[in-house]
């Protein structure tokens, strides 16, 4: 949540602290539109991975050397890095997993079971991605539960009121995206915490679009849970965080056994630590934790609300840019929308599109974008998609705009 960039920030200089944007593909400088899969990594990142593992690198929470100490050391330096971030109350909060997969799946299994139940409902929205969809199927099959979809307006647009007639008495948890990765639409958090509220259900948030986009504080947003994965916030792949309020982290019975997570265990019983290193059995991704709090101390220096007014800005040239393309239908055209840009083209398929716009170096995603339901609600199979960090510039769009135009004239 701490920003401490006072001044506005030189994007286009920031652009040479990612190394990666400055080779070419297939003889064409690299236009990297395709960040909401995974973002680049500026050289602060790749210098404090390249320390962890030369300089202090060592097993945590285990060893009384030296190395131990300081690799733990700057391992738990990281959970105040995320709740300062978040804006949450407490780094004991903050736990570490895998991604946001990871996250999402920790909650439906540990937490889902102690508030769904036999005939209640967990709704979300058709624009779920996979990870926040898969999981929660699982916890009602498990539990007797049911999930439910709300529609999204056909320009992606959320429609609250619409949303609130599909709650009920048996809406026992409620998990929606922050922002969504096909739509860019972002969700009213703040608003949909008290709407949880007063129904008397969990809210979880995948934020997994969101904070890497704008700035997030957990005490305004009042959801329960909170979900990213570090890869996608130009920190390594591999590590997820799952932030949760205390009082429900508390309650919940560990994900996983093994070293870490325990109290005291005999060969009948064990006990557990409490949070977050109950949710942490055997050894960590040490040095992804390390990477992403040097990604956080990159963001942190720039202003999340510096990022936030710069990419907001580039989503809305890009849409002008591409509207010029011949046959080119948006998908998600909602108001104050981040992060991507999601299309098809009359002329062509998405994958053929992306095939040949990477001959001239631009990269996007073609597909479904984990986001099967989506594309169905939309009757596509798939969509393209461009989408952007904090380093991409308004010429990435001129780009791709002139390959579409020449994949127009290739089909048309
Ligand atoms: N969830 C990532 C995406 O939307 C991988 O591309």
């Amino acid at each position: 949540m701490t920003d401490t960039s006072a001044h506005k920030p030189d994007f286009a200089a920031l652009r040479n602290q990612f190394p990666i944007l400055s080779r070419e593909v297939n003889g064409k400088p690299l236009v990297y539109l395709d960040s909401a899969a995974s973002s680049q990594k500026p050289q602060l990142v790749l210098d404090a991975v390249h320390a962890a593992y030369a300089e202090t690198y060592s097993n945590v929470h285990r060893g009384l050397h030296f190395l131990s100490e300081a690799s733990t050391d700057a391992y738990e330096a990281v959970r105040g890095k995320v709740a300062n971030l978040l804006g949450a109350p407490s780094h004991d909060e903050v736990i570490f997993t895998s991604g946001a997969t990871m996250s999402l799946n920790l909650i439906a299994q540990c937490h889902g079971p102690l508030v769904v139940g036999e005939g209640d409902e967990i709704l979300i929205t058709v624009a779920e991605h996979h990870a926040n969809i898969v999981p929660w199927q699982m916890l009602a099959q498990r539990v007797g539960a049911k999930v439910v979809a709300a529609p999204v307006g056909k320009d992606g647009s959320f429609d609250i009121e619409l949303f609130k007639t599909y709650i009920n008495s048996r809406t026992k948890l409620i998990a929606l995206p922050h922002v969504s990765n096909v739509l860019g639409t972002v969700f009213p958090i703040t608003e949909l915490s008290e709407i949880a509220r007063n129904a008397g259900a969990s809210f979880v948030v995948d934020g997994c679009q969101g904070c890497i986009h704008m700035p997030v504080d957990m005490a305004a947003l009042g959801c329960d849970f909170y979900v990213f994965s570090g890869h996608k916030l130009y920190g390594p792949s591999g590590i997820g965080v799952l932030w949760g309020r205390a009082e429900l982290l508390a309650e919940m019975p560990p994900f996983m056994g093994g070293g870490d997570m325990i109290d005291v265990v005999e060969i009948e019983r064990s006990t557990y630590a409490a949070p977050p290193h109950r949710f942490e059995a055997g050894t960590p991704p040490i040095v992804e934790v390390i990477g992403l709090g040097a990604a956080i101390d990159f963001v942190q220096s720039i202003g999340m609300d510096h990022i936030y007014q710069h990419e907001a800005a580039l989503i809305a040239y890009g849409h002008e840019r591409l509207a010029d393309v011949k046959g080119l239908n948006f998908i998600g055209e909602a108001d104050g929308k981040s992060g991507v840009i999601s299309f098809t083209l009359d002329a062509a398929h998405p994958h053929d599109i992306s095939t040949l716009i990477d001959q001239d170096g631009v990269a996007i995603r073609a597909g479904h974008h984990c986001a099967q339901p989506l594309m169905t609600f939309f009757d596509v199979s798939s969509t393209a998609r461009a989408s952007i960090g904090l380093y991409s510039q308004e010429s990435d769009f001129d780009v791709l705009a002139t390959s579409l135009e020449k994949v127009n004239r290739i089909f048309g």
